[in-house]
């Protein structure tokens, strides 16, 4: 089967990658014949997924680090080279929301969220970069958000937006700038999809965000992973800088 087979062989890293999006991502990849590094803050859900992938005959490794910091992710890097030999494909998920109001939003809360959702997507880069210009081959993908375009979520607030918006403009830098050696960099919008991130919206926010969109349900992890995969195959090598919503039809 052609999802079985596409990516064969490959070397593919997703961080956040214990629950929700991110899980999917890994538990998709792995379907389609990448040996995936498994990262998550949380050492239980990523250990969780990475024995999925090896009770479904897979290959997994699990890789315990927070990706806001420097030295956390050098180490998450060179684990995974040194258990599957290079990195072939990189999928930056891991994500926070806040929901403070941007009057309320303590320095801290800041930096924390910029931290966790575009410090870490510019050291994975930078990481990625060191090993994929010398291959000469690579596909990276950045979960950004509708957030990003819109200012700020339903549920998040100028800080989230305003990390998502920078995770938009980091990939076609990126982008730029490592295509001369034959890597693609791309980012995803998602829109509404149903995990833990907004188990707790309201119903009255669920049925207005509905509403405006053409699907008029909210999307699945499952939705946001098939676009990685074709983003990471080979039938998107000519695709690099864009930045795709995949929402439903909210954004249109
Ligand atoms: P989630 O909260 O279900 O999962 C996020 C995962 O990232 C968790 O397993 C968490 O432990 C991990 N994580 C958090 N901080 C980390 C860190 N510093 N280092 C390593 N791992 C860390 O979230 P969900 O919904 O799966 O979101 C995944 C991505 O998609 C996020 O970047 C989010 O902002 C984005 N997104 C989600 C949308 C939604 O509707 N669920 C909409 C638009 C974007």
């Amino acid at each position: 089967m052609l999802q079985e087979s596409i990516l064969k062989g490959k070397i593919a890293l997703v961080t956040g990658a214990g629950q929700g999006i991110g899980r999917e991502i890994a538990l998709t990849l792995a379907q389609s014949g990448c040996k995936v590094g498994i990262n998550d803050s949380n050492r239980q859900s990523a250990t969780n997924v990475a024995q999925e992938i090896i009770a479904a005959g897979g290959s997994s490794i699990v890789l315990v680090h927070d990706v806001s910091v420097a030295s956390e992710v050098q180490i998450m890097y060179q684990a995974i080279v040194q258990e599957f030999g290079q990195i072939d494909i990189v999928v930056n998920n891991a994500g926070i929301i806040l929901k403070n109001a941007f009057c309320e939003i303590t320095e801290e809360q800041w930096d924390r969220i910029i931290a966790v959702n575009l410090k870490s997507v510019f050291l994975s880069c930078q990481t990625a970069a060191s090993y994929m210009r010398e291959q000469r081959s690579g596909k990276i993908v950045n979960i950004s958000s509708v957030a990003g375009k819109k200012g700020g979520g339903f549920l998040g607030n100028t800080a989230y937006g305003t990390s998502k918006a920078g995770v938009i403009a980091l990939t076609k830098g990126v982008a730029r700038e490592l295509g001369p050696f034959g890597v693609n960099v791309n980012a995803i919008t998602p829109g509404f999809i149903e995990t833990d991130m907004v188990k707790s919206m309201t119903n009255e926010l669920r049925a207005t965000i509905l509403g405006g969109m053409a699907l008029k349900r909210p999307g699945k992890p499952r939705d946001i992973a098939n676009a990685v995969l074709y983003l990471v195959s080979p039938l998107a090598d000519f695709i690099s800088g864009e930045i795709m919503d995949v929402d439903g039809g909210l954004m249109m």
